[in-house]
């Protein structure tokens, strides 16, 4: 049988990295897309030849995901790199968004007193949301996945809640979850399941820009039964197992993954 592959949308930092470790431990080969100026890339290439020394391939694409051309010619590097009916599981996992309120307060000065512009809003619900149809798309077309893969999407709480300057990025994962719920009805003939993943507050980079995060933060802290944050390496041990062949029942749900953060009062 052929190595398992893993595509992984956002591989260079937080959910991604940790999958791409994980998955790479655990036997798979290692596809990723990033988007990095240089210090992003010295990550990335660190983290592909971590892979490596593992003895799995890793084969990465600094380039923008939501961009047409650029999907249609890493599509065509994966098609000729990934033998047909390897691919066995592809998390999006991008983040990459703007943060800003829709009707700032009477009171904001400079940047702050101006509202999301359509263009933003735009852009970060196709990069965050959007981008997940395209590239399944394409993937199915391409032959790629196998009849018993998994498609994975990283949402959040901001799906369901409203939390200040997050209004774009909630937007993105809303129409997310929703993608994901229509892709596991479409696609559980073909025997590929999708669900959303819904991680506890991580500290990551993307976590840093979310607007107050530092009292998302301690509200997290005080609400976890584990007394500590979510870690991506917890989430990315979760989805090794979610990955394995007894799970092809589990379709189209929200699944969270905080340690029990979101259930505690
Ligand atoms: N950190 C948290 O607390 C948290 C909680 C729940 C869900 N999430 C979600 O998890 C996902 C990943 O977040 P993270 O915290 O790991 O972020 P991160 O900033 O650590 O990583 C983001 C990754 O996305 C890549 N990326 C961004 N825009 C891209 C583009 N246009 N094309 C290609 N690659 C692009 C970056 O290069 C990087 O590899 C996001 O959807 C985020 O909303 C995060």
């Amino acid at each position: 049988m052929d190595t398992p592959w893993i595509l992984i949308l956002g591989v260079s930092s937080g959910f991604g990295a940790a999958a791409a470790r994980a998955f790479a431990a655990a036997g798979y080969d290692v596809a990723g897309v990033h988007l990095d100026r240089r210090a992003g890339q010295v990550l990335a290439d660190a983290l592909a030849a971590d892979i490596r020394a593992m003895g799995r391939q890793a084969l990465f694409f600094n380039v923008n995901a939501a961009d047409d051309e650029r999907r249609a010619e890493t599509m065509a590097a994966l098609s000729a790199a990934l033998p047909a009916g390897s691919l066995r599981v592809f998390l999006h996992s991008l983040a990459f968004g703007t943060l800003k309120a829709f009707v700032p307060a009477a009171t904001a000065t400079g940047n702050d007193a101006k509202g999301v512009t359509r263009k933003q809003l735009d852009m970060t619900v196709d990069v965050m949301g959007n981008s997940l149809v395209y590239w399944s798309q394409d993937l199915v077309a391409a032959g790629l996945f196998s009849d018993n893969s998994r498609i994975y999407a990283m949402t959040s709480s901001g799906s369901h809640m409203a939390w200040p300057g997050y209004g774009p990025v909630s937007a993105a994962k809303a129409a997310l979850e929703a993608h994901i719920r229509q892709l596991a009805i479409e696609l559980a003939p073909r025997g590929i399941t999708a669900n959303s993943i819904l991680a506890g507050v991580t500290p990551t980079a993307a976590l840093e820009k979310i607007p107050g995060a530092g009292k998302l933060i301690e509200k997290a802290l005080g609400r976890n039964p584990n007394g500590r944050l979510t870690t991506p390496e917890d989430v990315a041990a979760c989805l090794v197992d979610l990955a394995r062949p007894g799970t092809r029942w589990l379709n189209g749900n929200v699944l969270r993954v905080d340690g029990g953060e979101d259930c505690s009062g």
